[in-house]
């Protein structure tokens, strides 16, 4: 560590070549990747992943209602034939990936975020501050901060690919319409009017964190990010042909297979409390692997930390919640499971 209390970076300890990892990075044996659950695993044989929603054409009402059934079962899918180019996504892997292994570290901590401000754009590793003694995530990533446009300032973006700014500031844009649609069919879905849950989240504060999970060395002790939901209301998510993505579900770890042209859409918590807990939001976590890096790029659609968020429906069963406070109670109690939307439940 530096003086100025700079964390090291994952992909400079992986490089390192040593067989074990930092003491910090080992998980107890209770969130360990094998650790037993209390249910019995019922689908051991299934080849289960979230349902892939084919969503080329109209919004019919056959759409909706997979689409409703998946949020309901899932809290995640993936689209296909979603509209944004395949050459897009494919460029923003790539770009993504070339930051992380194209340039030299000096270069990288260059674009350092600030490691005492929560979600400081940047190149980071650590995304708690809080307490010193919770465990570290095998990973990297990059933080880009892209909506509204007055956050969006592509010169604090890379720029070793010539045209990863364009990239960015595109594959941002392209979300963003996405996830509108999305909102509008998941909306609908509850009978709901189109617009409800985005005139709920209001003017998307919009968020694109590439991460990059080196190998690592002891991949049954660690993980690559620890279990947790969302806080916004949408995530989409693209991976490259890595796995490492999983989802809970029904008391089991399902690994999500990757899709090269699928985007996954995760709920996330501000999505549970406008639906007032018909959708929930989905928990899930990344593992590690000795063998191959990966590389991921979720795009989080926010309510602005000013908004107040509360159920569309009566009797309400959490709380409002002013999001920027819920944010502040996730930076100070860390992600585990989902006990900050737990914590505003209405106890009648
Ligand atoms: C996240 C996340 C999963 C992944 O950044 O919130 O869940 O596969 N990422 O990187
Ligand atoms: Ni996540």
């Amino acid at each position: 560590m530096s003086p100025a209390g700079e964390p090291v970076r994952v992909q400079a300890i992986a490089q390192t070549r040593n067989s074990v990892v930092p003491p910090q990075y080992v998980q107890p044996p209770e969130t360990r990747p094998a650790a037993k659950l209390t249910h019995h695993h019922k689908n051991e044989a299934a080849e289960l992943s979230p349902p892939s929603i084919n969503v080329a054409g109209e919004d019919t009402g056959r759409l909706k209602d997979e689409i409703g059934l998946a949020c309901r079962d899932w809290g995640a899918f993936s689209v296909v034939n979603h509209g944004v180019p395949i050459e897009l996504l494919d460029q923003m892997r790539r770009v993504g990936k070339s930051f992380f292994e194209e340039c030299d570290m000096e270069q990288k901590l260059k674009y350092s975020c600030d490691p005492n401000s929560p979600a400081s754009e940047g190149y980071g590793s650590r995304m708690l501050l809080a307490d010193n003694d919770s465990v570290l995530d095998w990973r990297d990533y990059f933080d880009h901060h892209t909506l509204p446009l007055s956050r969006r300032n592509p010169a604090k973006w890379p720029h070793y690919q010539p045209n990863y700014r364009e990239v960015v500031a595109e594959y941002s844009d392209q979300m963003k319409v996405l996830a509108q649609r999305l909102l509008g069919l998941i909306s609908e879905s509850l009978g709901l009017p189109s617009s409800c849950i985005e005139e709920a989240v209001g003017e998307f504060c919009q968020n694109i964190t590439v991460g990059y999970y080196p190998p690592c060395p002891q991949p049954d002790l660690t993980l690559g990010l620890q279990s947790h939901s969302d806080m916004g209301a949408v995530t989409l998510l693209i991976q490259d042909n890595v796995e490492g993505l999983q989802v809970f579900k029904d008391g089991e770890w399902i690994t999500v297979r990757p899709l090269h042209d699928g985007i996954l859409v995760l709920l996330a918590d501000q999505t549970e409390i406008i639906t007032n807990g018909k959708y929930r939001s989905c928990q899930h976590r990344a593992l590690t692997n000795a063998e191959r890096a990966r590389l991921s790029v979720a795009t989080f659609h926010d309510p602005a930390k000013t908004r107040k968020v509360f159920p569309a429906f009566e009797p309400p069963i959490y709380h409002e919640v002013m999001y920027g406070d819920y944010v502040s109670s996730w930076y100070t109690k860390g992600p585990e499971g989902k006990r900050n939307i737990d914590a505003l439940l209405i106890k009648y």
